[in-house]
């Protein structure tokens, strides 16, 4: 097995999939208000055609595979994938990010399947605002998740929340208090502008709430950077580094006597693409360097007609070559050909 590095000598070591642009919820930072048309069923990768590119990047020295969507668990049967991800050699890591919301219902069996742990989505520990940021969804319903994932011991959990101003900021306290009382581990992460929304599908249905971003340039208020969520946590206590496991951006650190940890995710105001890790495969089989760039490479037709794993390998190092250094978000430049649903994050 030889290591994957890009044209920056950054290490390639992780894979994030995406197996489904449909989600279940409405988030109003990652979907237009309409949604967007779901690919049809026949477009998206199957099971097997994912495991043959899992198959070929773990041949290239990927070892850490996230699950993503839309919502992977509105996928019929991902215990399914699962488990044969899980047989794939080389791969030490096999995780999932989602909303937590059918989580009750499939923990226990994607544990069983071979799925190491879970991130899960949470925006706001208020009903009614948890209503308004998802458009539809029941906090109840991923708190009930967040229990199921704990109970069928899908170690270490995160939590997601994606901080906005004006619309859930005054909560970052509340959740920084959960590592304390509940161990809970919190990331707080910056808001990107992505996908070409436009303000109108930005702008939440309810005058209490503002969140809006001019096409891709950043309007201050909704970008609470990182340094000013610290001042807010500190106030409760002095953040000390901390370790956790994992293979994203966070930095994590802990209040005083805190069993959970507090990760922040900095991709405006202090990015990190200089030690990025990734490439991603959206759900009808693109390969995606950057999350933040357009350029994509098509594995869905090689896969259809039979390429080689050794073929697939040739087009994931390709991939990998054309990864750029790092964002523009700085310059206004942001991905516009799909939105967060459908890349996965
Ligand atoms: P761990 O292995 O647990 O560290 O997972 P992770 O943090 O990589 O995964 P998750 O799906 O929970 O992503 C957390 C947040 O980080 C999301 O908001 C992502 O959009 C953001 N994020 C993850 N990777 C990147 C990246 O490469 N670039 C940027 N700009 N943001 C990213
Ligand atoms: N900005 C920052 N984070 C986002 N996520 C989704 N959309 C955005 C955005 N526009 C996060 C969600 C999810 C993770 C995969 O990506 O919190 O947990
Ligand atoms: Fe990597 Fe692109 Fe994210 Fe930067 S913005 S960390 S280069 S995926």
């Amino acid at each position: 097995m030889t290591g994957l590095s890009d044209f920056f000598n950054r290490p390639i070591n992780y894979l994030r999939i995406s197996v489904t642009d449909r989600c279940n919820l409405r988030c109003v930072y990652c979907m237009p208000l309409e949604g967007v048309a779901p690919l049809p069923h026949g477009e998206i990768l199957s099971y097997e055609e994912i495991c043959l590119v899992a198959r070929a990047a773990s041949e290239l020295g990927i070892s850490k595979v996230r699950l993503t969507g839309g919502e992977p668990l509105v996928r019929a049967h991902l215990s399914g994938l699962i488990g044969m991800l899980a047989e794939v050699e080389g791969i030490d890591d096999l995780s999932l990010t989602t909303n937590g919301v059918l989580l009750s219902r499939y923990a226990r069996e994607l544990k069983a399947a071979g799925l190491k742990r879970v991130n899960i989505s949470l925006d706001s520990l208020q009903p009614d605002r948890f209503e308004q940021i998802t458009r539809i969804g029941k906090l109840e319903d991923t708190l009930l998740g967040i229990e199921a994932a704990q109970a069928a011991g899908l170690q270490p959990i995160k939590i997601n929340m994606v901080v906005m101003g004006g619309v859930n900021d005054d909560e970052i306290a509340d959740f920084a208090r959960l590592t304390r009382e509940e161990g809970w581990h919190v990331r707080f992460i910056e808001f990107m502008p992505i996908g070409g929304l436009q303000t109108t599908d930005y702008r939440l249905q309810t005058s209490d709430y503002r969140l809006q971003t001019t096409d891709s340039r950043l309007q201050t208020e909704e970008l609470v950077p990182i340094s000013e969520i610290v001042e807010r946590i500190e106030s409760l206590g002095i953040l000390e580094p901390r370790s956790l496991d994992g293979n994203g951006p966070a930095r994590y650190f802990h209040l005083p006597h805190a069993k959970g940890t507090i990760g922040f995710i900095s991709p405006v105001s202090e990015h990190f693409c200089f030690k990025c890790n990734r490439l991603r495969l959206t759900a009808e089989g693109k390969l995606r360097s950057c999350l933040l760039a357009d350029e994509e490479i098509d594995l869905r037709e090689p896969l259809r007609r039979g390429a080689s794993v050794d073929e697939l390998k040739r087009l994931i190092e390709q991939a990998t070559e054309a990864k750029p250094e790092g964002h523009k978000l700085e310059c206004g430049t942001t991905a516009r050909n799909r939105t967060m649903c459908q890349i996965g994050g």
